[in-house]
Order: structure tokens, then sequence, then C-alpha cells
């Protein structure tokens, strides 16, 4: 494989550039946080299989990820998912024409898990390593059912670790818009769950309980709404923890789920709905495991159809971390010439690069 040029800026050391591929079958690792999978994907668009070892009992019992707990377990089920993967899938190890790992943003022993295994993997089959982005999985996720969807695309990508608007104006051409100064929503979710002893993780809870209270019991902030594109939530969750500590006698807790969940969807869809319409795009992308809200769900639809822009959503399955996004972008930077370096490595704190296409 010819080598035309290399990335500068930070992780850039990790890509290279090469002759454009289309890989048939993409082997993809997923290990950035508490979920271990392994993915096989056929021609970018048929997911053979997509597993996925979610290490949330292990976590409950401390009410969040502990990072040494999770690293252990991805190395203990790792070499397991690889073979299920491809018996699952129905292929041979020689039939793999890429493999496509997370090498950030992460946890560091956790994101070194996958990226070890990956290398050792290219090297053994002999074919291309591709060193992706966790939050560009996230992105192409959306490709994986909407195949007829068609940049530039307003993302709102929410997860536990991140809460990002992002234009991407063509495949591999991203800007992010405005992020979060603290907390992300997904963390908002967890942590909240956590103060009204739901359990964890928070987000599915907090969801459901809500389904049973008043969205307008109590009026907490919405923090930031109408300046921009960047985010806060650390003030939300304190506003919750105080209401709960002083004046929250007669409220059920499922009115207060309700309420702070539609506080956050408050924020969330007013932000994204305001920069589709700044940034004239008609098709909003809402990714990441906070796009399994079902408030969110339906508010985004319902405030994108009065100004003329359609939503779409990935399953809930394809929402939370899982390597079948990781292989879709992995098959697009193959197609983009970009492959990984020999010096390939994790970076907890990986930035989304603007470009990945060559200029
Ligand atoms: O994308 P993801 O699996 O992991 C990260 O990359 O962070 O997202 C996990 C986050 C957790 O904070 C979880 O509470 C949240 O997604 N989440 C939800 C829902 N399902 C998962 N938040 C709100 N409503 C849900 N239904
Ligand atoms: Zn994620």
């Amino acid at each position: 494989m010819e080598v035309r040029g290399k990335f500068s800026s930070v992780g850039g050391d990790s890509y290279q550039r090469v002759s454009p591929f289309a890989p048939s079958y993409v082997l993809a690792l997923e290990s950035s946080c508490d979920e271990t999978s392994v993915a096989v994907l056929y021609e970018g668009r048929d997911i053979k299989c997509n597993l996925i070892s979610s290490q949330v009992e292990l976590h409950r019992k401390y009410g969040g990820v502990v990072p040494e707990v999770a690293c252990r377990r991805h190395s203990e089920v790792m070499n397991f998912l690889l073979e299920e993967a491809i018996l699952r899938a129905g292929i041979s190890w020689g039939q793999i024409e890429a493999v496509a790992v997370t090498h950030g943003p992460g946890l560091i022993g956790a994101v070194l898990i996958g990226v070890a295994a990956a290398k050792a993997l290219s090297f053994a089959l002999e074919c291309p390593l591709i060193g992706v982005n966790h939050l560009e999985g996230h992105l192409y996720s959306i490709f994986l059912e909407w195949p007829d969807l068609v940049p530039p695309v307003l993302y709102l990508l929410v997860s536990g670790g991140h809460t990002l608007l992002v234009l991407m104006r063509e495949v591999g051409v991203y800007k992010v818009l405005g992020g979060t100064r603290d907390d992300a929503a997904g963390e908002a979710f967890d942590k909240v769950a956590k103060l009204l002893g739901l359990g964890y993780p928070g987000g599915p809870l907090i969801d459901n309980m809500a389904r049973r209270g008043n969205p307008a019991a109590v009026c907490f902030p919405r923090p930031m709404l109408g300046r921009g594109w960047e985010f806060s939530f650390s003030g939300l969750k304190t506003a919750v923890r105080n209401f709960c500590a002083g004046e929250a006698a007669g409220i059920s807790p499922e009115d207060i789920c309700a309420s702070f969940q539609e506080a956050v969807v408050d924020v969330l869809v007013d932000k994204t709905v305001g920069a589709a319409v700044s940034f004239e795009v008609e098709n909003i992308a809402v990714v990441g495991g906070v796009a399994c809200n079902s408030r969110l769900r339906c508010r985004m639809a319902e405030e994108a159809r009065r100004v003329g822009c359609r939503v779409v959503t990935p399953s809930p399955s394809l929402c939370t971390d899982n390597a079948a996004m990781i292989a879709r972008a992995g098959w697009e930077l193959a197609r983009m010439g970009v492959v990984a370096s020999p010096f390939l490595d994790a970076f907890p704190n990986l930035p989304l690069l603007e470009r990945r296409v060559p200029t």
C-alpha cells in the first residue's frame, strides 16, 4: 500500500494517507468505556454481527464506571467476543479486509485493550488497521440505517461523556459548533438518578419514571438557553439536589424526574433546531446514548417539523456504545484513504479532527 502523507495535530501521528479502498468485511473493536463490543460489517452496510458485552452489572454497586475494573473486564472478554463474532458472521479470519478500532476518547486503559488487540489482529491477518475516533463512530452510526442520508447533517451527539453540536458538511468534514462546559447530558441524567437513589445507569431509569410524572411540576433552570451553541448541565444537577434538600415535600419522584428531563430536553432541542436553522441544514441527526431518550426523540421531531427539518435517529442498540458504528466509520475512512500509521496510539481526550479527507 502506497503511503501518501501524514496528519499533524493531536493524535495525528496515528494516521496516514493511502490510496482509497473499500473493504468488504471490516472487523471492529470498541472498548472505550464500559462496553466491550466486536462487530463484523459487510460492504459498509450489512451488520453481520454486533456483539456487546455490557459491564453495567459490574459497576452498578459503585454507582458509576470504575476504570480499573472496566479495563480488567475488557481484557477478560475481548478474545471470546472476537472468536464468537467470526462464528456468528459465518466467515473465516482470512476474509477480514480491515480492522477498525476506537483509539480515543475514553478511559485510557480501556481504550488500550482494544488498540492492542486490533494491532495484533491486523498484523496476524496482514490487513490494514484503521484508528477511529469514538465520536466519529457515533456520527457514522446514522448511515447504517439511513443509507440515503446525504450531508450536510446537523448532529446532536449526546452521550455519557459528550454533548456536542457538530455540522458534517460532507463525509469526513466536521465543524464542532459547541460542546459542554462541564457535565455531559448523560452524565447529568446519571448523577440526578444517583441523588434520587434510583440506581445506575440513570438515563433509562429517569426516562421511565418521567413517563408517569408531570414535566411542569417543578420549573428547573434551562442553562444557557438562547445563548449560543454551548451547553452546561452541572448547575441544573445542583438545582435538583437543592430542590430535593429543601422544597420537595409533596412532589413525587416521578414529577422531579419529568421536570428535570424536560429542562434538559428543552435546552437540547432549542439549540439543535436553532443551529439547523442558522446553518440552513435540513437533516438533523441525534446520536449517542441519550438519543434513546423517548421525550428527546418526540420533542426533537415535533420542533424540527415546525421549521421544515427532518430528524433521524439510530435504533437504540446503535445509539449506545457498539462496534458496528466503529466499523462503519472505519469503512468510511478506508474509502477516504485514511488508515492507522504504525504509531497508532490511545488518547483519552482525542479531539474530532475537522478534516479527514485530503484537501
Ligand atoms: O453513548 P453511550 O453508550 O456511552 C458514552 O459514549 O458515554 O451513552 C451512555 C449514556 C449514559 O449516561 C446513559 O444514562 C445515557 O446514555 N442514556 C440515556 C438513555 N439511555 C441511555 N439517557 C437518557 N434517556 C435514556 N433513555
Ligand atoms: Zn459513546
